[in-house]
C-alpha cells in the first residue's frame, strides 16, 4: 500500500521544464498554456534567454514564471557561460529543456548534463521538415524563404532531441503541410507556427511522462 502511495506521489509530481527562447515567444506561451492543463505532466520552472527584452521574457513575466538572462554579454567566458546555465537549471530543479526559438548554440556541457542514459532531455522545434532546411543560419523566416525559393511542395515543423549541433539530433515528431503556390515566406511561417504550437507541447507532455515513469 505504501508502495502504491509512493507511486501515486511520483506520478503526480510534474516534471520541471525550462524554456530557452530569444524571440517573440509564441511557442513559449503555447507551452506555458499547456502546462496549466489539469493533466499536464510538466510545469514551466524557468524561462531563460540571451535577450533580456525579448517577447518570450515578457510573456513569462506575465505568468509569474521565473526568468533569467544569460548571454555572452553577461558571461563572456564560454566555460562561465555554460556553468551559469547549468547552475540556473539546477537551482530550479529543471529536468528537461525546450528550446523555443533560441538562437544560440547550447553548450555541450549543458546537453551532457541533461542527457542521462545517453538520451537527450533537451528538445528543439524547427520550422521545416528536417533534415531539410536545417543548420547554421537556418532559423525563423530564413527557413521559410529557402523553402519558398526552392518551390518545395511541402514544409512543416520538426521536434527533435538536441545533440549540441544545429538541428541534427534524433527526430521525435513532424507535422507536414502543403506549400501553396500563393505562399510567401511570411504566410508559410504564420501557418506553420500554428502547428508548432500544437505539436511541441504534445511532445513535451510525452517526454515529461517518460521522465515521471523513470522516477518510479
Ligand atoms: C519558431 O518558428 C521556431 O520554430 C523557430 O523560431 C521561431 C520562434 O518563434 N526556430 C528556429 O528556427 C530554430 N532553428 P516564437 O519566438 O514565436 O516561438
Amino acid at each position: 500500500m505504501a508502495h502504491q502511495n509512493d507511486k501515486n506521489t511520483a506520478q503526480q509530481q510534474r516534471t520541471n521544464l525550462a524554456i530557452f527562447a530569444s524571440g517573440g515567444g509564441s511557442n513559449a506561451e503555447a507551452i506555458i498554456h499547456y502546462s496549466y492543463r489539469t493533466a499536464a505532466a510538466f510545469r514551466v520552472a524557468l524561462v531563460l534567454s540571451n535577450n533580456s527584452r525579448c517577447g518570450a521574457m515578457e510573456r513569462a513575466m506575465m505568468f509569474n514564471i521565473p526568468t533569467m538572462h544569460i548571454s555572452s554579454a553577461t558571461h563572456p567566458n564560454a566555460d562561465d557561460y555554460a556553468q551559469a546555465i547549468i547552475s540556473a537549471l539546477q537551482e530550479h530543479n529543471v529536468e528537461m529543456i525546450a528550446l523555443a526559438g533560441f538562437m544560440k548554440k547550447i553548450p555541450q556541457e549543458v546537453v551532457r548534463t541533461f542527457s542521462p542514459k545517453k538520451r537527450s532531455r533537451v528538445f528543439n522545434i524547427h520550422p521545416s521538415l528536417l533534415p531539410k532546411f536545417g543548420g547554421h543560419e537556418m532559423y525563423g523566416i530564413n527557413v521559410h524563404r529557402a523553402v519558398v525559393a526552392a518551390q518545395e511542395p511541402e514544409s512543416g515543423c520538426t521536434v527533435h532531441e538536441v545533440d549540441g549541433d544545429y538541428d541534427t539530433g534524433t527526430i521525435i515528431a513532424q507535422k507536414s503541410i502543403a506549400v501553396l503556390s500563393s505562399d510567401t515566406p511570411e504566410s508559410l511561417a504564420a501557418r506553420i507556427l500554428l502547428y508548432e504550437h500544437e505539436l511541441y507541447p504534445e511532445v513535451l507532455q510525452q517526454k515529461a511522462q517518460e521522465i515521471q515513469n523513470d522516477r518510479l
